[in-house]
């Protein structure tokens, strides 16, 4: 495991690649866990992309049951935990899992595992999320797949990830008061569907999360790798159905 040689902050570096050292995501988050929830990007995902997701999934016919691939701190799994959805997480990271046990409770459904090689399940889920996981993980493919298994015939996949076209090189996650930078691979939304295709999955609907459509944008110059003028999108959703 190689640690960051300097603190970078909390924005998503443009400096050189070539010059940062990058640690696997299950010990980058690991690391990151305790500083994950007050990170300034955690509000700016919190106040624009979950309710579009939570909107997506209302919008969604007879779905109760919802695994969420890289769960995270758990905070989007327990705002749709306490809307009634039956919700199971998977993470790589057991110290971001442990948090999102703190804020769910001791009988949620946690489970520690790679989303590359994913488990097997008895029955399949209405919905498998996936927020801002995908451009931590190299082979996509075997997600996917992973996701098309996991899903019951006619199941949706949600998804959402940074995009390519944002000016960044890379995630600085916080620790503390430095920083630890995540292996980090840059998609479009034109490669995650195709990707998706090939695994067996039809795009339903996308969203690109520009400035001029944000519904919160910090004023005093943070988060200033946002392309302000609106033109590079920072993030994309994707519904995605499983096809038959
Ligand atoms: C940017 S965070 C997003 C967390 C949560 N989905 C959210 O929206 O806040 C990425 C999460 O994906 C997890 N992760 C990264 N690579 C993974 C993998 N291969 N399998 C499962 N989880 C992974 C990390 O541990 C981290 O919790």
């Amino acid at each position: 495991m190689s640690q960051a040689r300097k603190p970078l902050g909390n924005e998503m570096p443009t400096q050189d690649s070539a010059t940062l050292r990058f640690v696997a995501p299950r010990p980058a988050y690991n690391m990151a866990a305790a500083s994950y929830d007050g990170w300034d990007w955690q509000t700016f995902w919190r106040l624009n992309e979950v309710p579009l997701l939570l909107e997506a999934i209302g919008r969604l016919t007879n779905v109760r049951s919802i695994l969420d691939v890289g769960i995270g701190t758990g905070y989007l799994a327990k705002c749709l935990s306490d809307l009634g959805y039956d919700v199971t997480g998977i993470d790589v990271s057991e110290n971001m899992l442990a948090i999102a046990r703190d804020r769910m409770g001791c009988d949620a459904k946690l489970i520690q595992g790679d989303a590359q090689r994913m488990p097997l399940f008895k029955t399949g889920f209405d919905v498998v999320l996936c927020t801002r996981v995908l451009s931590h993980i190299q082979d996509i493919e075997a997600a996917l797949q992973g996701f098309y298994r996991a899903l019951k015939p006619r199941g949706s996949l949600l998804i959402s990830d940074i995009d390519a076209e944002h000016n960044y090189a890379s995630t600085a996650l916080p620790v503390g008061a430095t920083s630890v930078v995540v292996e980090t691979h840059k998609r479009s939304l034109d490669e995650l569907e195709e990707a998706a295709r090939s695994a067996g999955f039809d795009l339903a609907c996308s969203h690109k999360l520009k400035a001029e459509n944000l519904l919160w944008l910090p004023e005093d110059g943070n988060l200033s790798s946002i392309d302000r003028s609106g033109s590079r999108s920072v993030g994309y959703i994707a519904l995605l159905a499983k096809a038959e």
